[in-house]
């Protein structure tokens, strides 16, 4: 079994699911309030390089932007309203700059798991720039930013740039080279897409020193398959159904 895991098995997917506008502060408050001590979002870079949250690379869904967000500069991305489309109680929330979300992570205490979301061809530099500002946001902190990507090259900058920061490499599918790929980033967790996970994938994940997790497990039965294979964290939506579990869990 691997060890030094610092990191709760609980985490809310984009700060809170689906009950506040994903990626923003509101989100994180919302998580926190549930009980949650560990929260995963995504990061991109504005087009003058300010990492900040969201999970497309176009603006249409969850703000009133249009187009691709990479191609804004963070002057224009601070002027978007990144709550109204969830509802008018959230009219008018911000998107938050990675600096936002790490002042509220750590004055409540709690972790996070940064995903570097790239935009499409900023692969590189979006890994290279968000590990430098988690190491920049975090120096010192316990626990640090668990860094995840479904993007190798982001991976490898981040390794580069911050290569004390912990990593994790993410799995929509088993794809031919993954094991290796993750031992040779010297991952400290896999986090695949739960009908993935099963208890052979997590003995070898922990038989190689690794951290076995999944994402987006909202499902009782779905928990329940996670649960009895031995995984060592979850990512849910389900920040309310699984309130008193992640209290439990402190
Ligand atoms: O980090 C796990 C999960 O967030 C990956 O999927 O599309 O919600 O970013 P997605
Ligand atoms: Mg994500």
């Amino acid at each position: 079994m691997p060890h030094d895991w610092p990191y709760p098995f609980w985490i809310a997917h984009r700060g809170a699911g689906r009950r506040a506008p994903e990626n923003t502060l509101a989100a994180f408050r919302e998580g926190a309030a549930h009980g949650f001590r560990m929260f995963e979002c995504d990061v991109k870079l504005s087009a003058d390089d300010v990492p900040f949250l969201l999970h497309d690379s176009d603006l249409e869904r969850t703000t009133s932007g249009l187009g691709l967000a990479g191609e804004r500069p963070w002057a224009a991305l601070a002027q978007l309203d990144a709550g109204s489309w969830h509802g008018a109680l959230h009219a008018g929330e911000p998107l938050p700059t990675l600096q936002a979300i790490a002042r509220f992570v750590i004055a409540n205490g709690l972790a996070v798991n940064l995903e570097i979301k790239p935009s499409p061809g900023v692969e590189t530099r979006t890994g290279d720039f968000v590990a430098r500002a988690a190491l920049e946001l975090w120096t010192g902190l316990q626990p640090p930013p668990l860094l995840s990507s479904f993007e190798v090259p982001a991976l490898e900058a981040a390794a580069a740039a911050a290569p004390a920061l912990p990593r994790a490499l993410l799995l929509e599918e088993l794809w031919a080279g993954w094991f290796e790929t993750a031992r040779r980033l010297s991952c400290r967790a896999v986090v695949t897409h739960h009908p993935l996970m099963d208890a052979a994938l997590v003995q070898t994940l922990h038989a190689a020193g690794m951290r076995a997790l999944v994402y987006t497990v909202n499902a009782p039965a779905d928990l329940a398959a996670m649960r009895a294979a031995g995984v060592d964290g979850v990512i849910t939506d389900e920040v309310e159904r699984y309130a008193a579990d992640a209290r439990a869990a402190r």
